[in-house]
């Protein structure tokens, strides 16, 4: 079994740490690095299609419907098109407003999640237009689906999705490409850009994964809480929330995702000595505006474990610890900024002596409602 693991002890950390092979493996072979564009063989939207899109509803279930709350600020930011990201067991009862317009965007590692296949059936239906972003070929919904922008993450055992969400992301960059430029909303040199930056995301993943014994002594430190709270603004909201979900799933800790300028709305009267809260803080645009949230958690006692860019002294003088990532370009924080969260959520489960790979109650895909 140790062989299965590939040396590691569970299939959670090997797959953490298959992230930049997994990343590379999805580029690979799509980069159109003149054009700045990409070549997605299986999608099957002919630019004229695409250009007749006026709305897009990406729909999926869990860590999934995470990476598709991040493909919204691709889309709307590449694209200019409304985009609406939805739980699928909401979508499919909810009588959702589908044109012939409308592109679904279905997204699944399994592609066999019940309420995700339901919600496709329904977009069908209906008529929509409709892609996939799946981990698993020939599975239902890659089938079911128009077409299928396949994710090559490789088989993932363990149940909290790591590599296949970093590889969602990518997928969805990819798309937001290929369709920004079918629409001519972005340019050659915006495409080659965004292309020479994912050309390097393998390696960022890579230096990110260098803090893992910085990660583990502050799982130390804090695995003790009761609850955690994890804040982050633009992408990096959906990444918070994403973190706060693996740290569930597998220690049974209960914590909460929330968008940073929201915390005063609720969150902020549960923050005492007790609460660790980590503070997605890197350098972007939102950068000035999370540094004061994160004043605001101190002031009241929270403890703040901040992850941040490389060498900030004003984030490392206030909060209680820092992690810090290799400074990287905007487009692609998602990816490095979770790379944290997940072994900070793996290392909390291994001293608490949880089954990480198979956590109580949880099930790899859910394919019944
Ligand atoms: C289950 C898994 C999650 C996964 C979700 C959606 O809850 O435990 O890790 O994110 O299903 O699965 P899918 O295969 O559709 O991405």
């Amino acid at each position: 079994l140790m062989a299965e693991k590939g040396g590691y002890k569970h299939f959670m950390l090997k797959e953490i740490f298959e992230q930049p092979r997994a990343v590379r493996d999805t580029i690979t072979g799509r980069l159109l690095e003149e054009q700045g564009d990409v070549f997605l063989e299986d999608m099957k939207l002919a630019d004229e299609e695409l250009k007749s899109v006026d709305r897009v509803c990406i729909v999926a279930c869990g860590t999934s419907w995470h990476s598709g709350l991040v493909g919204k600020f691709l889309i709307e930011e590449m694209c200019r098109i409304p985009t609406e990201v939805d739980i699928a067991s909401e979508f499919r009862y909810r009588n959702p407003v589908i044109t012939d317009k409308t592109l679904l965007v279905l997204i699944s590692q399994s592609g066999e999640t019940a309420d995700t296949l339901a919600a496709l059936r329904e977009g069908k239906s209906r008529g929509a237009k409709n892609v996939a972003i799946c981990n698993v070929v020939d599975s239902s919904i890659a089938r079911e689906s128009n077409g299928v922008i396949y994710t090559h993450a490789g088989p993932e055992i363990g149940v909290a999705s790591t590599k296949a969400f970093v590889t969602q992301l990518v997928a969805l960059y990819l798309f937001a490409i290929r369709f920004g430029q079918a629409r001519g909303t972005i340019d050659i040199d915006r495409g080659r850009k965004m292309i020479a930056d994912l050309v390097h995301s393998p390696s960022l993943v890579e230096d990110a994964l260098k803090l893992d014994p910085q990660v583990e002594k502050v799982a130390r430190t804090y695995m003790t809480a009761r609850d955690f709270l994890y804040l982050g603004r633009g992408t990096s909201y959906p990444i918070a929330l994403e973190g706060a979900l693996k740290l569930k799933e597998i220690s049974y800790i209960h914590a909460e995702g929330y968008p940073a300028g929201e915390m005063k709305h609720g969150p902020i009267a549960l923050i005492d000595e007790n609460m660790p809260v980590v503070v997605l803080v890197p350098k972007d645009r939102h950068y000035e505006k999370v540094v004061s949230n994160m004043e605001e958690v101190i002031a009241r006692g929270g403890r703040v474990i901040a992850i941040c860019t490389e060498g900030d002294e004003e984030v490392r003088a206030k909060a209680e610890v820092t992690l810090e990532i290799p400074p990287v370009p905007e487009d692609l924080l998602p990816l490095v900024l979770s790379v944290p969260l997940q072994l900070l959520a793996y290392h909390v489960a291994v001293l608490k002596g949880t089954d990480v790979d198979q956590p109580r109650n949880l099930a790899k895909s859910v394919t019944v409602e």
